[in-house]
């Protein structure tokens, strides 16, 4: 049997697309879309790359929020699936409603919650000043009522808060659970593809960072985003962890106010404890999310262990990691890490897989053993490899650059670099091992 797969075709110039589109991206024509049943065997042939015009050029939708349009890749892709996840509380309704009340302004937008009443919505909405005639609440859970309802409105977006809450009757286990949640995603999604209309599914990360639903529906959608920082600060980071329709690691700043999440053009800097002196035991490092230099604190605190096993607690840092700077530590330096408990972590709740911060936390745990700190407006930038030796990471220039802006003064970066930046107003130092790091700071 021949296998049948779906396309649409532009009527006027015959111009085919997986999905239906608005408007034609060759003819320009709007509403020219119709679809065909086409015979895979038949239809799918190579194509010559370079006698073709280029494919689907994606129809965007732009929210004019700066920050999340690029982060996206240059706006929401009309038929596309999204995942927003962060912790409870982030902030992830307020961007959402916000973006709702952008879009609505032209286009239709459908607000499903699951978790909140309509009232607790629209005083959200009044809060952030949000009064468009195109936005519309729809309190529900059941996946197939929500699913008949986005169809017979046919909007050009849907916000579904949150995949944890929304629930299938035919499917085994309670709403949250795997099962539900990837089968709702599975049924948001198909009907993104299937109608062009874009949908975001808002997902709960739990504490841990372990992410009970999110994880598992990774695969499924089209791109996935978290919203980050720490319910105590202002600071939010947003980023992209996989994009089909643009780059990953980009990520952008915002921060909570009283009228809902607001753009950081310029980001300084953040996620430092704002009290001037470095502690003893931290140490500020930068790191690279997408193109956006983030500086950053690291602190360690060792105390003497009463375990015959040492406790190692590592939090926004790979715990593998801190293992492995451990081990480091002992062998060329020769600390006697073994009698102490280390716990570290990153302020503001910032998390990071940059290794350019190896070397920063390998200090910050010298100068908790030391008890001594480490030089006001200093940034230390290098990966750390099994040797001691510090390697170079990219994007160093950028970092400097920046971090120049934000008044850092001392900058200790890997020795490959000696010859390759020429600092000015600023000092850098060059290190080349772990050793020779600690004894220009020490
Ligand atoms: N009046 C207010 N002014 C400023 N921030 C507020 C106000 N009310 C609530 N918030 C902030 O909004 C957060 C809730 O955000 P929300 O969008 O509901 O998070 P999520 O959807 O991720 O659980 C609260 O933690 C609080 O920081
Ligand atoms: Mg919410």
């Amino acid at each position: 049997m021949k296998k049948k797969s779906k396309s649409f075709v532009c009527t006027n110039c015959g111009y085919r697309s997986p999905i239906k589109l608005g408007k034609c991206p060759n003819c320009g024509t709007w509403d020219s879309f119709e679809e065909e049943e086409t015979s895979s065997e038949t239809q799918n042939i190579p194509i010559s790359l370079e006698e073709n015009p280029p494919a689907t050029y994606e129809e965007r939708i732009k929210t004019g929020i700066e920050e999340f349009d690029r982060v996206l890749g240059g706006g929401i892709v009309k038929g596309s699936a999204i995942l927003v996840g962060g912790e409870p509380g982030i902030g992830k309704s307020t961007l959402l409603l916000q973006v709702a009340g952008v879009i609505s302004e032209k286009l239709k937008v459908i607000y499903v919650s699951g978790e909140e009443s309509y009232n607790q919505i629209k005083m959200r909405a009044d809060r952030l000043s949000i009064h468009t005639k195109n936005l519309y609440i729809f309190i529900e859970q059941d996946v197939n009522l929500i699913k008949s309802t986005i169809l017979k409105e046919m909007p050009d977006l849907v916000i579904i808060d949150s995949i944890q809450t929304t629930f299938l009757n035919d499917i085994e286990g309670a709403p949250g659970g795997l099962n539900q949640v990837r089968e709702s995603a599975r049924t948001f999604t198909g009907l993104a593809k299937k109608t062009g209309i874009s949908v975001i599914l808002v997902g709960h990360v739990t504490k841990e960072g372990i992410l009970a639903g999110p994880k598992t529906i990774e695969h499924i959608v089209d791109g996935v985003f978290y919203l980050e920082g720490s319910r105590n600060d202002v600071t939010r980071l947003f980023r992209s962890v996989k994009n089909r329709y643009g780059t990953t690691n980009e990520a952008g700043i915002f921060e909570m106010e009283e009228k809902g999440l607001v753009g950081v053009k310029d980001p300084s800097i953040e996620f430092i404890s704002k009290n001037g002196e470095i502690p003893v035991g931290s140490t500020i490092t930068a790191s690279l999310e997408g193109s956006l230099p983030i500086f950053f604190e690291v602190q360690a605190l060792t105390t003497p262990t009463y375990f015959p096993i040492p406790r190692r607690v590592a939090s926004g840092i790979e715990y593998n990691r801190l293992l492995l700077i451990v081990a480091i530590l002992e062998k060329r330096l020769r600390l006697k890490l073994g009698g102490f408990d280390i716990y570290v972590n990153i302020i503001g709740g910032f998390k990071t897989e940059d290794r350019s911060m190896d070397l920063a936390l390998a200090i910050a745990i010298v100068s908790s053993m030391l008890e001594k700190s480490i030089p006001a407006k200093s940034v230390i930038i290098g990966e750390l490899g099994l040797g001691g030796e510090v390697r170079p990471t990219v994007g160093l220039e950028r970092k400097i650059t920046q971090g120049k802006r934000l008044g850092f003064q001392y900058f200790l970066v890997p020795s490959f670099f000696k010859d390759r930046i020429t600092p000015k107003g600023i000092n850098v130092h060059f290190a080349s091992s772990v050793e020779e790091a600690k004894n220009l700071i020490f």
